[in-house]
């Protein structure tokens, strides 16, 4: 049976990684969480000062970019990728509330995407992989074989990661994490580079009212289909 490249594009908080990561479980493909490479490039320049301060400085972040070493590793005993940031493993800092705050300012430098988006087809020239994002199915692998765009409303989104965010002990109100939501889905959707958009082709799958575990059975079927058809 041939392999696929799957595309999990969508809002921020729609369950893409949870649903990315299983179902490259269940394939036995790679799973590719994108976001995190985009959050790993904000918490650098948040620890360098060039944003989050008094004043920013993208020029120096543009300038640091090649000696910025940004790796996926796997760790065996937890069963998925942990992110490292020039050796350091930022897996936990990269997904707290301050670089949440700032990282749709990052991703929508161009050079950032550009460096970002080569590593990315990198990864995925051999194909077997789920990649969740905001511009996979549309920029970085336009022509993947089943792409998927996930919605869900705001509300239900805001609470799903408030939760998360309790669970982890991070100190946050619920309307705190709702204006998180939607002022990454604004900047996300209108920047200037790569804006988040459903591509053509994609299938759309709001999932507001709908329990993982049946997202999952409908989203691995369809996968199935689509790699019996290469
Ligand atoms: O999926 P996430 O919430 O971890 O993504 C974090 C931010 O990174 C999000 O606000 C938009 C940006 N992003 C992007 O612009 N392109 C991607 N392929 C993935 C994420």
């Amino acid at each position: 049976m041939g392999k696929i490249t799957i595309a999990i594009d969508g809002y921020s908080s729609t369950g893409k990684s949870t649903i990315a990561k299983q179902l490259a479980k269940s394939l036995g493909y790679v799973y590719v969480d994108t976001g995190a490479m985009y959050r790993a490039v904000t918490l650098y320049a948040m620890r360098q000062g060039y944003i989050g301060g008094k004043e920013e400085n993208m020029d120096k972040l543009i300038a640091d970019l090649p000696n910025l070493s940004i790796k996926f590793v796997y760790n065996e005993s937890l069963g998925f990728s942990e992110m490292y940031l020039n050796g350091e493993n930022v897996e936990k800092e990269i997904r707290a509330l301050p670089v949440s705050r700032l990282v749709s300012k990052i991703a929508t430098l161009e050079a950032v995407r550009i460096k970002l988006v080569a590593m990315q087809q990198e990864m995925g020239k051999e194909k077997g992989i789920v990649m969740d994002g905001r511009d996979i199915g549309t920029v970085v692998f336009p022509d993947a074989e089943f792409k998927i765009f996930m919605t869900a409303s705001p509300e239900t989104r805001a609470f799903r990661r408030y939760k998360e965010l309790l669970d982890r002990g991070e100190e946050v109100t619920y309307d705190e994490v709702l204006k998180n939501v939607q002022s990454r889905d604004y900047i996300d959707s209108h920047r200037e580079f790569s804006p988040l958009k459903k591509a053509d082709n994609a299938i759309e799958f709001d999932n507001s009212d709908m329990g993982l575990k049946e997202q999952l059975e409908r989203i691995h079927n369809f996968a199935l289909r689509k790699i019996e058809e290469v």
